[in-house]
């Protein structure tokens, strides 16, 4: 019999990528997304690149009684990795309520699951936004969290706390896994980034300014303390994202951690700026890219970027794409769902 895993987020952006990865590693999963913010249809791309048929539970995690259907229908599961959440930055200052309502009780109602099903194992998405502005570079998971900017960030904050006090309490281990940027897309370009809201990170609006959905592309500062003046940040292609959760899930399922909590950088260790970013999509691509120099985004930081030897060292995760397999994908997904 097949290891079943709940994958919370399913249709999303990463968790979709992730799926692929754990169904090519033999895993049965379970999906499940309230599709807020994704489309079913992304499953039939996964369906195609893996040749297995899936499908998804559409439920709202954060409604109350969410856990006890889950609890009805779904037994046997060896592990959570739990994706589903609201994630727009911005948008989390204007709809705090909404942010904290959504993905604190979507995580609870998850705990309330395990426990009641005894489900051992819990995987977390988090973000290194969990670190705040003030970090010595690159940042280690030693760093104590930092003032986050935005309630979503307070959310992972708050996630991983929780996250610690439950499975201390109810003897089940978990991973936090702190991402850095993702960006790119899966190489058949039958999947990618597809959210229902417009994007607003870094490579899809180079990839959509590029198609000519958008007139040009704003560098948000060249004003920054950096090597040429605009942001620096740590992109980690999303196949090597995806491949984290199942080394991380294996590291639970084959009991290798002693402890009930613990958390992982996800990036690759090198910091590249936004006009690096773009001179490096031009470069790949061949396509030339409309862009001006704007004013600094409220709430950037000038760099981050991680020290992911810890889950090298212990989870055995090496990132294995580059910038440039980044935006090549990119543009080939970007190209493709048009
Ligand atoms: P995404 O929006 O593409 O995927 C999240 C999925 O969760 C969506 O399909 C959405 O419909 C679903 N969802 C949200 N609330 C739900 C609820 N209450 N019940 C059921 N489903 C719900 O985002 P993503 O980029 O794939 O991010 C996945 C996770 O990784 C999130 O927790 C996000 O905060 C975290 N993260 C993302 C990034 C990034 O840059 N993409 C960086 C760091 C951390
Ligand atoms: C990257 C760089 C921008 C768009 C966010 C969240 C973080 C995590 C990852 C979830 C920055 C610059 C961007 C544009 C630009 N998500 N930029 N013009 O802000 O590093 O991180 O996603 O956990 O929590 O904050 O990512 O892709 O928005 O920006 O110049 O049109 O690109 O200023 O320097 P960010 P991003």
């Amino acid at each position: 019999m097949k290891t079943k895993i709940a994958v919370t987020g399913a249709c999303g952006y990463i968790g979709s990528h992730t799926i692929v990865d754990l169904l090519q590693n033999g895993y049965d999963v379970i999906c499940l997304d309230s599709l807020v913010n994704s489309n079913e249809r992304v499953l039939l791309g996964v369906e195609k690149i893996t040749r297995q048929k899936i499908s998804n539970t559409k439920i709202d995690l954060a409604d109350p009684l969410s856990w006890k259907f889950l609890a009805e229908e779904f037994q046997d599961i060896s592990g959570v990795i739990h994706f589903a959440a609201l994630k727009a930055v911005g948008e989390s200052v204007q709809q705090p309520l909404r942010y904290y309502d959504n993905n604190l009780n979507a995580l609870l109602n998850v705990f309330k699951w395990m426990d009641a099903v005894r489900i051992p194992n819990l995987i977390f998405s988090s973000s290194c936004t969990v670190y705040g502005d003030q970090c010595s570079l690159p940042v280690k998971e030693t760093q104590a969290f930092g003032i986050s900017p935005s309630p979503y960030g307070k959310t992972k904050q708050m996630g991983e706390w929780m996250m610690m006090d439950f499975l201390s309490a109810s003897h089940k281990q978990g991973i936090s896994l702190r991402y850095f940027n993702p960006a790119g897309a899966h190489e058949s370009a039958l999947i990618g980034e597809d959210p229902r809201n417009p994007a607003l990170n870094l490579v899809p609006v180079i990839t959509e300014t590029a198609i000519g959905k958008r007139e040009s592309l704003t560098v948000f500062g060249n004003d920054y303390p950096t090597r040429d003046g605009s942001c620096i940040r740590d992109y980690v292609h999303i196949m090597d994202l995806a491949r984290a959760h199942t080394l991380a899930l294996e590291y639970l399922l084959y009991d290798k951690m002693s402890i009930s909590f613990d958390a992982y950088n996800l990036g690759i260790g090198q910091g590249i700026s936004v006009l690096e970013m773009i001179h490096a999509f031009e470069e790949t691509t061949g396509q030339k890219l409309n862009y001006q120099i704007g004013p600094r985004r409220p709430g950037d930081i000038p760099e981050i970027w991680a020290d992911a030897s810890k889950a090298e060292k212990q989870l055995q995760w090496k990132p294995e794409h580059g910038v440039e397999e980044i935006m090549r994908s990119a543009w080939e997904w970007e190209r493709r769902r048009n």
